[in-house]
């Protein structure tokens, strides 16, 4: 017998503004059981307001939605939101357990919790689970906090899972251990799952269905991911069109402005102007990056340049010596949440030069930045926490591009920032290498790498660097091999 196919969530004709911006305007979407429907459209188009509204965070300001189940109560709804809601304060066992007790277990002993959460986290990561939960969820890596909270999510027993961008911090093969994972639920329990996400790669492995919102309304409305293209997709988004142009392979060859990177394993020379992309898990490229952000005075890592010291002893050191940096974790280390989008974009700026007005000049060349990369606000006089996630994430690149620089390190700067934007992303930082910027690029998708770099340093899971990889031999199959990752 086939299990039944429930409507879990019904939302009609759903409205909601922000001050004079209307997000949503007639919004439907629907949410069955025994499907995993992704959620899709560009950078603020209003997918996290969406799920916001629908867990009851905010306010709709009208429309429909209803909720159904096999047991006529409620479905039970668990959420991973785009930004991460860890209590940094309480352990990771206390934070997975937290949502147990709250669903109706009145104490949960400390014990019991360990057990909750290692059985909770053993789902999608056994390493981490083997770990001391009772460590605070602060000290965590923001790509561990993000397993933590899919793991509470998916270990609560919902019917429905709302899932925002849970890959954006992930590995590929972090990534494939969770949609094992999913598919499972889906197959055996019959659950509804959403899933937001930016990568195309990802939404087709996984999903069956997909709903598009475009200008606050349904462009697209659960129609079957097998009856559209991607360009269908895109076109639907409201992006334009991109051209498949084929990379240019640039060989550079000029010695002068090289540095070169000492490493444990082997040294690589970086030369100038050359995007040098690093792949794989977190460990092996966040001590190379620390050791160019100036964060990383004892990192394994050193420098052997004309004019460079071996180890930048200060974020304020590098900044001088010409080094930018786009941190990947924006929520704590990036965005200025009390300052308004104008300061954010001009921080970098005013440290080097030491400059702390706005004069017309800068204004203008702000409006500009806010344009070239298509970042959607209200004003730049507003917050970064009125923007979208992906929104947020253009503010930190385009705080690097007001100024000149040797060398720039980005740790996966397109994490949540939609298929159009991407691709301007890629060209602006070809630009600058073009102009001779030497760019250090760190990203969980390998196939951006591929795209966008001229030589891939890879580093296996445990951390080690396992060797560069020249455009000739760069494909995805060599890429998972060398990171030891699925591709
Ligand atoms: N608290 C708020 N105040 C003002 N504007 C807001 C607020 N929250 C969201 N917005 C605006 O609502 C719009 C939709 O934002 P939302 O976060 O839902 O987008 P999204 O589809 O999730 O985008 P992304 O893919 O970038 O995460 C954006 O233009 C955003 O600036
Ligand atoms: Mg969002």
């Amino acid at each position: 017998m086939s299990p039944p196919d429930i409507e879990l969530i019904s939302v009609k004709n759903l409205h909601k503004s922000f001050g004079v911006t209307k997000v949503l305007r007639g919004l439907n979407f629907t949410v069955r059981s025994g499907q995993i429907h992704a959620l899709l459209g560009g950078n603020g188009a209003g997918k996290s307001t969406m799920i916001r509204i629908i867990t009851g965070g905010i306010r709709k300001d009208d429309g429909e939605i209803t909720f159904s189940s096999s047991n006529a109560a409620e479905p039970k709804i668990a959420v991973v939101h785009q930004e991460l809601a860890l209590l940094p304060d309480l352990s990771v066992a206390e934070n997975i357990a937290l949502v147990h007790a709250a669903s109706g277990r009145s104490i949960v002993r400390p014990r019991q919790q360990a057990e909750i959460a290692h059985a909770a986290l053993s789902l999608i990561d056994p390493q981490l689970a083997a770990r001391d939960l009772h460590l605070k969820a602060s000290e965590l890596s923001m790509h561990e906090g993000q397993i933590v909270e899919i793991a509470r999510a998916l270990s609560t027993g919902a019917e429905v899972l709302l899932l925002d961008e849970p890959t954006a911090n992930l590995t590929a093969g972090e990534t494939e251990r969770l949609f094992l994972v999913l598919r499972r639920l889906v197959r055996e329990k019959n659950i509804g799952i959403v899933f937001v996400s930016h990568r195309m790669k990802e939404i087709r492995q996984l999903c069956d269905v997909c709903t598009i919102i475009r200008d606050g309304l349904t462009a697209v409305d659960a129609a079957p991911l097998s009856t559209l293209t991607d360009s269908e997709i895109v076109h639907q988004m409201g992006q334009p069109a991109h051209r498949d142009e084929q990379r240019k392979r640039r060989n550079i060859t000029t010695a002068e402005g090289s540095i070169m990177l000492k490493g444990p394993t082997g040294d690589v020379l970086v030369r100038k102007g050359q995007i040098l992309g690093l792949a794989g898990a977190p460990a092996g490229p966040s001590q190379l990056i620390a050791l160019l952000n100036g964060t990383g005075r004892a990192s394994r890592w050193s420098i052997a340049a004309e004019g460079w010291p071996s180890h930048p002893l200060s974020p304020r050191q590098a900044i001088d010596l010409g080094i930018g940096y786009v941190s990947g974790d924006r929520h704590t280390k990036g965005v200025l949440a009390q300052l308004p989008i104008v300061d954010n974009v001009l921080a970098s700026r005013r440290i080097r030069e030491r400059r702390y007005w706005v004069h017309g000049e800068e204004r203008n060349e702000c409006m500009e930045l806010v344009q070239r990369l298509k970042l959607k606000a209200g004003s730049i006089w507003d917050l970064p926490g009125t923007l979208s996630g992906g929104n947020q994430q253009k503010l930190l690149v385009a705080r690097w591009l007001a100024m000149p620089l040797k060398l720039v390190v980005f740790e996966e700067p397109t994490r949540g920032v939609d298929i159009g934007t991407k691709r301007d992303i890629y060209g602006l930082i070809r630009t600058m290498a073009e102009q001779g910027t030497t760019v250090v690029w760190w990203s969980t998708e390998n196939v951006e790498l591929l795209e966008l770099c001229d030589e891939i340093l890879a580093f296996d899971t445990e951390g080690h660097a396992k060797g560069l990889l020249p455009p000739d031999r760069f494909n995805e199959d060599a890429l998972a091999d060398l990171t030891g990752m699925a591709a």
